[in-house]
């Protein structure tokens, strides 16, 4: 149940957030999980952790740290980030994932790149052996949305825009999602690579060779996988 997944999100939480050093730049990403890293962050700075820098990927952990009166700088801000701790919407037997459920992938893969070290906090529910069972959010300009949507439809990418309220999703940077229904991703590179090489792709939420080590909660305890 509900209570009981949480209090194992907590634990994997408890466990990336005992392994932030003193003195560095961390990066913060987003979603439930990550929410109980910012509580136990705001506890082991009460016991003395003194960080040199704070950079976040949501304006929703942003603020969920300044309540807690740390204090948030920009990526553009900072020199590298030492560690960031992010959850992912899918995770395969490489430690590669799938972000962007939360639109925020561009931000989110910026810090994660510029991160010396990457660690994922998840849920049992979201390993997979093969990226699956998770739409792969792709941000476009909206200026060749179309034509990127058509070329897509052509390599039988099943592109959909991503709606709110009837309108197209429009991200922090005035852009459209298209979410590629594929599944399972047969060749992650060979995608990954396609999109980095389409104009009018501002960013996908392939994380390939980003992801250092995994934090698992399971029913029955916590899984750490390292890379
Ligand atoms: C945001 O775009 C995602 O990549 C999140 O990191 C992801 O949705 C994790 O959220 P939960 O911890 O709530 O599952």
């Amino acid at each position: 149940d509900k209570t009981e997944q949480d209090e194992l999100k907590k634990a994997a939480a408890k466990i990336a957030a005992d392994k932030v050093e003193n003195g560095i730049v961390l990066g913060v990403g987003t979603g439930s999980t990550v929410k109980f890293f910012i509580d136990w962050l705001g506890q082991r700075r009460n016991e003395g952790l003194k960080l040199k820098q704070i950079v976040t990927t949501s304006s929703r952990s942003k603020k969920q740290l300044e309540d807690l009166s740390f204090k948030v700088d920009e990526l553009c801000d900072v020199d590298q980030v030492d560690l960031t701790v992010d959850g992912a919407d899918r995770v395969d037997d490489n430690l590669d994932g799938i972000k962007g459920g939360g639109a925020a992938l561009t931000l989110e893969k910026n810090v994660a790149v510029n991160s010396k070290k990457n660690i994922w906090i998840v849920d049992e529910s979201k390993l997979v052996h093969h990226l699956s069972g998770f739409k792969l959010p792709v941000e476009v300009l909206p200026i060749s949305a179309m034509q990127v949507k058509r070329r897509f439809e052509s390599q039988g990418l099943n592109p959909e825009f991503r709606m709110v309220d009837g309108k197209r999703l429009k991200t922090h940077y005035g852009n459209y999602i298209l979410d590629l229904d594929i599944s399972p991703i047969p060749v992650p590179e060979g995608l990954a690579d396609y999109l980095d090489h389409t104009v009018g792709v501002v960013e996908h939420g392939l994380f390939l060779n980003i992801c250092d080590e995994v934090i698992v909660a399971k029913s029955d305890g916590i899984e750490e996988i390292k890379r």
